[in-house]
């Protein structure tokens, strides 16, 4: 072969590979959102770093990948200035500054448990994930557990002709053992709002969990926006991942709710027989909530436990302007509570279910199970004399105090003469807000989706709006339905529950007895 037509076979060779390329998305623990905007051949490649860490600290960094190893770290804890200081002096690993560069930031969760948690690249939730339906998706999962295996599921993907890579563990694959990595590859196939956790024991309740965003083509936006108007949509910004967080690993808990012991949040044996908190718990229809006690709840890896001040915690905040349309994308990524999601003083425009635009509903509140994703619009008050509203996550359990069992957000308001809320002022936000008993009446009842029983008791003042009620926006396509050789089209919705304390099941509110 002659010299010039060897190079220019090696020409076109490289010019392949220049054009094959993926978008290969930064994806460390100075991510929060890793958005692949623009990938050659639709293809974007993401790494995730699953490793074991404590709450409350720092961990040295290694220069070389700048990377977090969980192998030398130092406790933090958030003082009564709402700032993270060294719990111990002597302490010099990372310096006497939270802003020095050697460590990692803490993560102190619920702002009270020290327990380990499970990291994505050094975070709990992991990132953010965004990309554009019909993309390929490529995730690199290194498993850096000391003895656990892990598997990764693409919640809301259907996995059509992929299901190799549906990622639960004995079903769809062999867990990916400690110390080795495998590299998920599908199609982004549905839009919406969707997320990703293990599926490997109750990892995800430990926090390996994050948000997987698919975003519509440039004219599926402008259909929906047709149908349902303008509203700004920021992924990155305005997803709220909720997560209620348990005194112990998934390990601990699992092996006490099955031995049907469930716990007893106290350190000393002794005093077991007299401690009121080993019990099941109710909504207000007799439905068992829980079979631990609530302990906390986080909003994107934040939240207060209700024995911790608010300036001693990190809440999360949400940014908006004011006279705008805002898309917010909630996930319910709970382990085993039920939240009643609001936002004081603002309506939710429900428009969005498990990736699918329904016609919108507004509503007080949003209902959601683990695994639901609702997607609403805010629309932002134009008088701006008040900048913070408190978002927040109430358990369905019967609460005799208000507002307790609880897990909180700040929704701010950036203006030019507003400033972005610190923990010092949390407390006054909270204080400020608007409790059930103002906001629900019997002159001004409040609306809520998605209840798991027919009907509030009448003091709540909450009327329900069932999930079978929805409607879709658009027709969902004859290959995304299952067939049953029927004809014509149905658009099913289910949504389970477990009601009645001799814990039979519902759907859609709906009892089923077994004949006997
Ligand atoms: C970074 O760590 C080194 C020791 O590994 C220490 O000498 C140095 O003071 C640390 N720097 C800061 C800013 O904490
Ligand atoms: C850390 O840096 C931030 C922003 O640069 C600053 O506001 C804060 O005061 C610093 N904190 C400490 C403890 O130095
Ligand atoms: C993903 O699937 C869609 C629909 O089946 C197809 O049009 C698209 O080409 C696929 N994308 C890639 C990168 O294979
Ligand atoms: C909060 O949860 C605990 C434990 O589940 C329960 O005992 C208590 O009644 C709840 N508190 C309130 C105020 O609802
Ligand atoms: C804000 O003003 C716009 C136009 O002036 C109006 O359409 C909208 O309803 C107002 N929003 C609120 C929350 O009052
Ligand atoms: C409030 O809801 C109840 C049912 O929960 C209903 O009977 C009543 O008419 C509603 N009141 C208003 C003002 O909507």
């Amino acid at each position: 072969m002659p010299l010039q037509k060897k190079l220019s076979c090696l020409f076109i060779f490289f010019a392949s590979l220049l054009l094959t390329r993926a978008e290969v998305v930064p994806c460390n623990h100075k991510t929060p959102v890793c958005e692949c905007t623009d990938p050659r051949d639709e293809v974007c490649e993401f790494t995730f770093d699953i490793e074991m860490l404590q709450t409350f600290t720092r961990y040295v960094v290694d220069d070389a990948t700048g990377d977090s190893r969980g192998t030398a770290g130092s406790v933090w804890y958030i003082n009564n200035d709402g700032e993270w200081e060294r719990a111990n002096s002597k302490d010099t690993l990372c310096g006497s500054s939270i802003n020095s560069t050697n460590c990692t930031q803490p993560f102190g969760v619920d702002g009270y448990t020290f327990r380990s948690f499970i990291a994505v690249n050094g975070r709990i939730p992991g990132p953010t994930l965004i990309v554009t339906k019909d993309w390929l998706v490529k995730v690199n999962v290194i498993n850096r557990l000391a003895s656990e295996s892990v598997s990764i599921h693409w919640h809301g993907m259907h996995q059509r002709n992929s299901n190799w890579m549906d990622g639960v563990e004995h079903v769809t694959q062999c867990g990916i053992p400690p110390g080795a990595s495998f590299t998920y590859i599908f199609n982004a196939t549905q839009y919406g709002t969707h997320w990703y956790h293990s599926h490997s024991g109750a990892q995800r309740t430990d926090g390996l969990f994050g948000a997987l965003i698919v975003k519509e083509s440039q004219s599926d936006r402008a259909k929906v926006r047709n149908e349902i108007g303008d509203f700004i949509d920021i992924p990155s910004q305005h997803t709220l991942t909720l997560l209620d967080w348990q005194v112990s690993n998934s390990i601990d808990l699992f092996t006490r709710i099955h031995s049907g012991i469930r716990y007893y949040n106290i350190e000393n044996a002794a005093k077991l027989s007299s401690n009121p908190e080993s019990r099941r718990t109710y909504s207000s229809d007799g439905a068992e909530v829980g079979p631990v006690p609530y302990w906390s709840g986080i909003i994107n890896g934040k939240g207060r436990h209700r024995s911790v001040p608010y300036v001693n915690s990190e809440l999360s905040v949400f940014e908006v302007s004011p006279g705008s349309v805002y898309r917010f994308r909630l996930i319910g990524a709970q382990s085993l509570y039920a939240y009643r999601f609001s936002i004081d003083r603002h309506k939710l425009t429900v428009i969005a279910t498990d990736g699918q635009y329904i016609r919108p509903m507004e509503v007080d509140f949003i209902i959601i199970h683990s695994g639901e994703r609702y997607d609403f619009l805010l629309q932002t008050e134009n008088d701006t004399s008040q900048f913070n509203y408190l978002i927040r996550a109430v358990t369905m359990e019967v609460n005799d105090e208000e507002n307790k069992n609880i897990t909180e957000a700040i929704l701010h308001y950036n203006t030019d003469s507003s400033t972005y809320p610190t923990a010092t002022e949390y407390e006054s936000i909270a204080r400020s807000s608007q409790s059930d008993h103002v906001r629900c009446t019997e002159t001004s009842n409040c609306t809520a989706l998605n209840c798991p029983f027919l009907v509030y008791p009448q003091r709540y003042h909450i009327s329900c709006e069932h999930i079978h009620n929805l409607r879709l926006l658009f027709p969902v396509s004859d290959s995304d339905l299952p067939t049953n050789g029927a004809k014509g089209r149905t658009s099913l919705f289910f949504n389970f529950g477990f009601e009645g304390i001799s814990q039979t099941s519902a759907i859609n509110a709906r009892n089923l007895k077994l004949p006997s």
